[in-house]
């Protein structure tokens, strides 16, 4: 596989193609996903729950991303690789910033960061200094004791309408990717439509542009009761390597999401 750049992910998208992207969080994994050509990776702050044991992301500290940053940049070669900045890390302009500069330099090429009140702007700060960025909108879990759970975002028509247009003021601020979490299935198929910046799914339906997965989930070894947007690769393989791999092939082919995975 190429080097993946967002300029690759952009042609995918105009080509009407799909890409596939999973969490990674260790050298040894990253190496695993490089060599099954998975187009990108993403050190989420899902580390939070799956290798630190947290009920949610919300005590992931901006040190703990930028150590497992630089973990997985050590043997990533060609996915694109982006970093969350978690929670609470990007309250100020200056603090956005500061600690997108601190993913960039332990080896982000992107940084991502979940929806608030105030996304567009920062977005358009961290644009306006070069920083590229992937707008986490839909479900936002750092909020998750806000919303009360992880419930399904963007039911009704007044919802749908204000995410479509979340989804063009951020384009329009800068943002080079768009990360679509837990939604309705046709809305997300609409904003992927509406938007031409690649647009990555989880629990969003198969319309995306791509889709995600935390690796854990996909493996079938997460600690807790996996949401019904989750598939295990592993029953289906011989091998971690040969499930990751199945992965890319099912999202690339439109085989996964399933009807099953969708709402
Ligand atoms: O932190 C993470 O792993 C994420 C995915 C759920 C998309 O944001």
């Amino acid at each position: 596989m190429k080097n993946i750049t967002l300029r690759t992910l952009n042609t995918i998208k105009k080509n009407g193609e799909k890409f596939a992207c999973l969490t990674a969080y260790d050298a040894s994994f990253a190496q695993v996903i490089n060599d099954a050509a998975i187009e990108v990776i993403l050190v989420g702050d899902s580390l939070g729950m799956v290798l630190q044991g947290h009920a949610s992301t919300v005590p992931v500290s901006i040190d703990d991303m930028v150590y497992h940053t630089q973990c997985v940049a050590q043997s990533n070669s060609n996915s694109l690789l982006i970093a969350d900045l978690p929670f609470m890390s990007y309250r100020t302009e200056e603090l956005a910033l500061t600690n997108a500069t601190r993913l960039m330099q332990a080896g982000g090429q992107v940084v991502k960061l979940e929806k608030n009140n105030r996304i567009v702007e920062t977005v358009a700060v961290l644009n306006d200094y070069g920083i590229p960025t992937c707008a986490h909108i839909g479900l936002a879990p750092q909020q998750v004791h806000k919303l009360g759970g992880y419930r399904v975002q963007g039911k009704g028509q007044q919802q749908a309408d204000l995410m479509k247009q979340e989804a063009l003021d951020l384009q329009d601020a800068g943002a080079d990717l768009l990360l679509i979490e837990l939604i309705p299935a046709p809305l997300a198929a609409e904003i992927t439509a509406l938007v031409d910046i690649p647009v990555i799914g989880i629990g969003a339906g198969p319309d995306t542009d791509g889709q995600i997965l935390v690796l854990h989930d996909m493996l079938g070894i997460t600690p807790h009761t996996p949401p019904k947007f989750v598939k295990n690769f592993m029953p289906e393989a011989d091998s971690i390597p040969q499930a990751i791999a199945n992965y890319g092939l099912a999202v690339r082919s439109g085989q996964f999401p399933a009807p099953e995975h969708c709402f």
